[in-house]
């Protein structure tokens, strides 16, 4: 190769790999999950900016985590008429903006006050970064992705390949128990999490744990219910002081990074999201998902389930429905 030529090989691979780094931007920055979960991304080298988005105190989050020494550059927008500078260009939105749960309340208690601000949030990615991916931590998450969706179909940008509720936490649980069970090495335990993200609609595949697993019938139910209950466990923990938030930052740090490396062109990785879906009568089910360049690259189904975990499914479909058409009447409502 001539000095020239070798020249520009270097030339174009700098700049390809400048721009496979990303633009992420959080959407609720300064909560609870956001805090902890920008601190996260602000350490991967996947990302150049990391903009974040609150309706309030993001100067001082945005402050703080860009004296860290790492290469994205933090930027942090304060209310409405800062929105669009946050999203502008953006390549993955991450957004747990809302209120959590207290003791007592489910995660469709939270719709009256989550679910319109998904639909303002969602409307402001379509009109300014259509094509970024969405990644909808927001309860009832149920509920929040049909929301977003029937926004973007609004505004004619609709791309379901690239609108996820985000369940991660609900895997990572699933591994931490099975892993303590077990006495296995967490990091090595994987769990397939399927169906939605609320109690039952929550459905561990524990049939297709890696490594193989078994336990018997009532353990199995009770491992299986402590899963779907998990988020309940830490709400009763905080004690009116919120929900899961350390775990949800990493969940939602972890889903972030296996977009944004997929995005690059990394093969094989596969996450569980909640996502539009022909997989069973709910027209959105979590399942695992093979992740691409342009989001969900295929969807890889349910596989073979156990007599136990069909009933689940089975239980999950009409709350699920139910969840999925409360979302999307008050889109079209509003
Ligand atoms: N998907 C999951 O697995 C999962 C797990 C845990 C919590 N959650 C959900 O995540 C959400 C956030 O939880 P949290 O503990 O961080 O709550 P939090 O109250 O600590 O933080 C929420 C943040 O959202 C901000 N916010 C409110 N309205 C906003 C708006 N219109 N635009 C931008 N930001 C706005 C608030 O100012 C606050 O900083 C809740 O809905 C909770 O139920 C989801």
């Amino acid at each position: 190769m001539s000095k020239i030529s070798a020249g520009r090989t270097l030339m174009r691979s700098f700049s390809s790999s400048s721009k496979r780094q990303a633009k992420v931007a959080v959407l609720g920055a300064s909560g609870g999950i956001g805090q902890p979960m920008s601190l996260l991304i602000k350490q991967s080298p996947l990302v150049s900016h990391l903009s974040l988005y609150d309706i309030a105190h993001t100067p001082g989050v945005a402050a703080d985590l860009s004296h860290i020494n790492t290469g994205a550059v933090v930027t942090g927008h304060m209310g409405p008429d800062q929105l669009h500078a946050c999203l502008d260009k953006c390549d993955v939105v991450v957004i747990p903006a809302g209120v959590p749960r207290k003791p007592g309340m489910t995660r469709d208690d939270l719709f009256n006050t989550n679910a319109s601000i998904v639909r303002d949030l969602a409307a402001a990615c379509a009109k300014v970064c259509p094509k970024a991916m969405i990644c909808i931590i927001s309860n009832p998450v149920n509920s929040t992705v049909p929301i977003a969706s029937e926004v973007f179909k609004k505004h004619n940008v609709y791309d379901p390949k690239r609108i996820f509720g985000v369940t991660t936490l609900d895997v990572v649980r699933a591994n931490a128990f099975i892993a303590e069970a077990k006495g296995l090495d967490p990091v090595e335990v994987n769990v397939p999490v399927v169906g939605g993200h609320s109690g039952i609609t929550i459905v561990p595949l524990i049939s297709q744990c890696k490594p193989s697993v078994t336990f018997d019938a009532d353990k199995l139910d009770a491992m299986t219910k402590r899963i779907q209950e998990a988020g309940t466990e830490v709400v009763k923990a905080k004690a009116g002081a919120g929900s899961a938030t350390l775990s949800m930052a990493f969940a939602g740090a972890r889903f972030t990074f296996s977009l944004l490396n997929a995005m690059k062109g990394k093969s094989g990785v596969i996450e569980c999201a909640f996502v539009k879906s022909t997989e069973t009568e709910a027209s959105y089910f979590s399942t695992p998902l093979h992740l691409g360049p342009n989001g969900l690259e295929k969807n890889l189904g349910l596989g073979k389930l156990s007599s136990y975990e069909k009933d689940l499914v089975e239980k999950a479909i009409p709350e699920l429905k139910n969840n999925i058409k409360k979302g999307e009447d008050f889109a079209h409502k509003s």
